[in-house]
């Protein structure tokens, strides 16, 4: 198998060899930017076609991620394809990734327990994150909940306050903010989970109408 290219020591994205999906799996596969690396049991790298207009960016891989290399194949992920399909948005016109490429856990038992990423970890693996973003360059950016717009802004930000406008990034891309499929699965009222949902939906609804609106 060819080495990944190396990548210069700063986070000069712009003066980064890699160009393609391809070569950037292969530098993740190699990443210690951070202590994640050590327990899971590889990096997933987001998923999608390189002309797609919208990027979503969860939290970080779940267990069943970290197992199948691939980003939301679990329960937030089944969550998140039914909202997809909800709102009209066929998954493989988009591209998933998350903020960050390792899973958390903690191991209790046999289980594996997901923990929340930290802002270190999200920092560090912003790198990764600003080359899907160089080799994509999507229209517009959905930020499934707090650690993706951690990533995304920059600083910690509030999703209710954020959600359901139209924001900008620091390099102008438009960007949406939403809550995480996850935070659904935890709610156990029946009526305040299909609330929720519903406004899910609505927000992944809005972001793919502005796309429309810009295209037409
Ligand atoms: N949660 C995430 O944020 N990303 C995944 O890929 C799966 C679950």
């Amino acid at each position: 198998m060819a080495r990944a290219p190396k990548v210069p020591p700063d986070d000069d994205v712009a003066g980064s060899p890699i160009r393609t999906l391809a070569e950037l799996a292969k530098a993740e596969a190699e990443c210690t930017r951070c202590p994640l690396y050590k327990d899971a049991t590889q990096a997933v790298p987001g998923e999608g076609r390189t002309s797609a207009r919208l990027m979503l960016v969860g939290e970080k891989p779940g267990d069943k991620e970290d197992l199948a290399g691939k980003p939301f194949v679990g329960p937030a992920g089944a969550m998140l394809d039914r909202a997809l399909d909800d709102a009209d948005i066929p998954r493989d016109t988009v591209f998933v990734t998350n903020a960050v490429k390792h899973f958390k856990f903690e191991q209790r038992g046999k289980r594996r327990l997901h923990k929340r990423p930290n802002a270190y970890e999200i920092d560090r693996c912003k790198w990764w994150l600003d080359h899907e973003r160089t080799i994509v360059r999507p229209a517009a950016i959905v930020a499934l909940g707090a650690s993706a717009a951690r990533s995304l802004f920059g600083r910690a930000v509030t999703i209710t306050k954020l959600r359901a406008q139209e924001q900008r990034l620091a390099d102008g891309t438009p960007a949406f903010v939403t809550i995480h499929p996850s935070y659904l699965l935890r709610i156990q009222d029946k009526d305040d989970k299909a609330h929720e949902y519903r406004q899910f939906v609505a927000d992944l609804r809005s972001a793919a109408k502005w796309l429309g609106q810009q295209a037409a």
